[in-house]
């Protein structure tokens, strides 16, 4: 969010500049906000009507509202026009591949190669040699590149005599594989600090998973919730999927916004078909990011599956209709208090992992990973920590947008580089306001009025108030 209010700024300054539209445009498609981008892609071919970037992406948001015809239209006609611009044939591609056409997709992609960028997609190139039928199971997965892009068909496309594995038995196994259970490339090492947070995952998570016949001995199962909750932009969705890294589980990360944005009417189906495969391959981690969504701004959601896409994430999580053995459901939030209490109860999220501001550790971590790669002179990340107490991983990356614009500005009157210096870090500290002081204000008052079963202990511990 803060990378699209940094872009707007800049583009404030200079509306008709193209780069800039570009990446304000991407901003908003990996955000999800696919109507802010479309008017993005719209004034980029008002100042460029040949812009084959902005086509490019309106035939994507096109195919990610559900309208796949006009948007093969329109990539159609980028081909025809821009016939050297690489990415409209990956597009293209992929296009051809969500509509069975193998062949074509297997051309496209060539010729997207054959252009000479450097150019390639091993993930897409997979999936067409799969649907081409000479490697793998004949089955695909309909995605663009990995992000929630993704659409999810029912039906087989191949399902035909041709197909060499018909009859497969996966029931769509490959599709939820390539979907969901990418394994993050994380793991507690590339997460600073925070060794109070990996020691309960761990004790909660970790050895659970690993001793499952142990704890079923006791009478223990290795399933269950566990919610991580904290203050936004603290690591909750980091240090879940360098959970993925520890563990040998299945890790499935489920996007919720994605269950309740692309499959209207669908969503209970879908999210009973994520149970059931996360049940076939357990032992195994589901992943909810933002799990308030489920309840929370309501006015987000269609109104008509609020309430019945609870009820079927709860029967889901009791197993009422299946065994839950060796399925665990990590779920994130910054809004637990958004949470129906009925999420709380024993059986469902009943462990609670509090996830704090990055402590010193962390912060000169993250300091750390936010100077790579950027001109920076004589960082001292350990010195700088200690200027950013309360601060979250966001608002760090908000002290860097500031001392950067500020060099930025000096170097372009300089027309050479000017590194960020860390005198400028610190007065970037200095100005930015640290944002987890206003969720600890909500939470304080949830955990003094409102702590039922002691949900909110963590939080008084570490506010230093006594129970
Ligand atoms: N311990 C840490 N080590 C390294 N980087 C961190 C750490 N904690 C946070 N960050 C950085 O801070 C940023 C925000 O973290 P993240 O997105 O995981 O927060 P979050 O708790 O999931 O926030 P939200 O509640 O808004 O979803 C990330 O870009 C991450 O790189
Ligand atoms: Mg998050």
């Amino acid at each position: 969010m803060a990378e699209i209010e940094t872009l707007k700024q800049a583009l404030a300054v200079s509306p008709d500049n193209i780069p800039l539209l570009l990446m304000l445009g991407k901003a908003y498609m990996d955000e999800f906000q696919l109507g802010e981008a479309r008017e993005v892609f719209d004034r980029m071919l008002v100042v460029d009507p040949m812009n084959a970037d902005a086509k490019t992406a309106i035939a994507k948001l096109l195919d990610l509202g559900g309208r796949s015809s006009e948007a093969i239209l329109r990539i159609e006609q980028v081909c025809a026009e821009s016939p050297e611009f690489a990415p409209a044939w990956i597009l293209r591609a992929t296009f051809a591949l969500n509509e069975g056409e193998a062949k074509l997709a297997r051309e496209y992609y060539e010729k997207a190669v054959s252009i000479g960028v450097v150019y390639s997609d091993s993930e897409l190139l997979k999936r067409i040699e799969q649907a081409g039928g000479s490697k793998g199971p004949s089955r695909t997965t309909i995605q663009s590149s990995g992000d929630q892009a993704s659409v999810y068909m029912d039906q087989d496309p191949f399902d035909d005599e041709e197909d060499p594995f018909d009859g497969f038995e996966s029931g769509g196994d490959d599709d939820l594989e390539l979907e969901f259970a990418s394994k993050p490339n994380s793991d507690f090492s590339k997460v600073g600090g925070m060794e109070s947070v990996k020691e309960d995952i761990r004790m909660k998570i970790l050895y659970p998973m690993e001793n499952a016949e142990l704890f079923k001995a006791y009478g223990k199962s290795a399933g269950g919730g566990v919610l991580l909750y904290g203050p936004p932009g603290c690591g909750k969705t980091m240090i879940s999927r360098a959970t993925a890294g520890e563990i040998d589980a299945k890790f499935i990360s489920v996007g919720l916004h994605q269950i309740l944005d692309m499959f209207i009417g669908k969503s209970e189906e879908k999210l009973h078909e994520i149970f059931e495969f996360a049940r076939r391959n357990a032992p195994s981690v589901l992943f909810f990011d933002e799990v308030d969504a489920l309840a929370a701004d309501r006015k987000d959601m269609r109104t008509s599956a609020g309430r019945t896409l609870i009820n079927q994430f709860l029967s889901e999580m009791d197993g009422t209709e299946a065994h839950n053995d060796g399925v665990l459901v990590l779920g994130a939030t910054n809004a637990p208090w958004h949470l129906d209490s009925a999420f709380l109860r024993p059986g469902r999220f009943d462990r609670l992992i509090f996830v704090p501001p990055p402590d010193e550790p962390a912060r000169a971590e993250i300091v750390r990973i936010m100077a790579d790669g950027k001109p920076v002179d004589k960082l001292d990340p350990a010195a700088l920590a200690k200027k950013l107490k309360d601060f979250s991983g966001a608002d760090i990356k908000a002290v860097f947008d500031q001392a950067i614009e500020a060099s930025l500005t000096e170097a372009m009157k300089a027309g050479k580089i000017v590194p960020v210096t860390q005198k400028q870090l610190a007065k970037g500290a200095r100005q930015v306001k640290p944002s987890t002081r206003k969720w600890f204000e909500s939470a304080k008052n949830y955990a003094l009025y409102a702590n039922q079963s002691g949900f909110y202990d963590d939080v008084l511990t570490y506010l230093g108030i006594s129970k």
